[in-house]
């Protein structure tokens, strides 16, 4: 595959879960839900807020506190301390198993490797030193110079630029979010989906090139 390798972070390369898993154990059988609800809205609030062009008005960090407030509310989970250990290991995700010997497989090979996300650089910049993975990934494209989130065109716009690709099609791009690949189709990228959960297809006019259960074995 030609250009360059590039990765949605959240749910692509690291398991935004992980942070429930290390640090909710007090939460006992709602961990799961509150999990699933604290993602739902983040990415909610990323859409709304870019549908509303109200997007300026908060980073990925700031969305995913205030998603993280709604899912404990609504849990009736009233604790500081576990509240601020949700937020720490946020930052601290775990990588997926795949992900070092992947990429690490394509540094050795000559392919160029970015990740093209949401957060705030200095949310994937916690996250790369956490999962040490600061040596295999060459470039880190954040939306935030574009004030929107995805799927805005101007985002992905953004990433073919900030990765001087003047070819779209040569950036192989690979997200578990399949609105994340739909808008990369859109924007005339060539989108692989992740499909890490084993969900149904969607956007049928805004297919991926391929379907993987996951990162391994992406040379071959
Ligand atoms: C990201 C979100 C979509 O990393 O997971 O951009």
């Amino acid at each position: 595959m030609p250009g360059i390798f590039m990765f949605d972070a959240y749910g692509t390369l690291f398991d935004v879960h992980s942070a429930v898993m290390r640090a909710g154990a007090s939460l006992g059988p709602k961990a799961g839900e509150l999990s699933a609800l604290w993602r739902a809205k983040q990415l909610e609030y990323s859409w709304t807020l870019t549908a509303m062009g109200q997007s300026a008005s908060a980073d990925f960090w700031q969305l995913t506190q205030r998603a993280l407030d709604f899912a404990l509310e609504r849990f009736d989970v009233r604790e500081p301390a576990l509240r601020s250990a949700l937020l720490d290991a946020y930052r601290t995700l775990n990588a997926f198993a795949e992900v070092p010997d992947t990429l690490s497989q394509l540094k050795a090979t000559g392919h160029r490797t970015a990740i093209f996300t949401n957060g705030t650089r200095g949310m994937i910049e916690d996250a790369i030193r956490a999962a040490h993975l600061g040596r295999l990934i060459d470039q880190v494209i954040t939306v935030e110079e574009t004030g929107v989130f995805k799927p805005a065109m101007s985002v992905y716009a953004h990433a073919a630029q900030a990765a001087g690709m003047t070819s779209r099609r040569e950036i192989t791009f690979f997200s578990s979010n399949r609105w994340d690949v739909a808008g990369a189709a859109a924007a005339g990228f060539s989108p692989i989906w992740v499909n890490r959960a084993g969900q149904p297809d969607e956007y049928p006019a805004l297919a991926p090139l391929r379907v993987i259960p996951d990162l391994r074995n992406l040379l071959a």
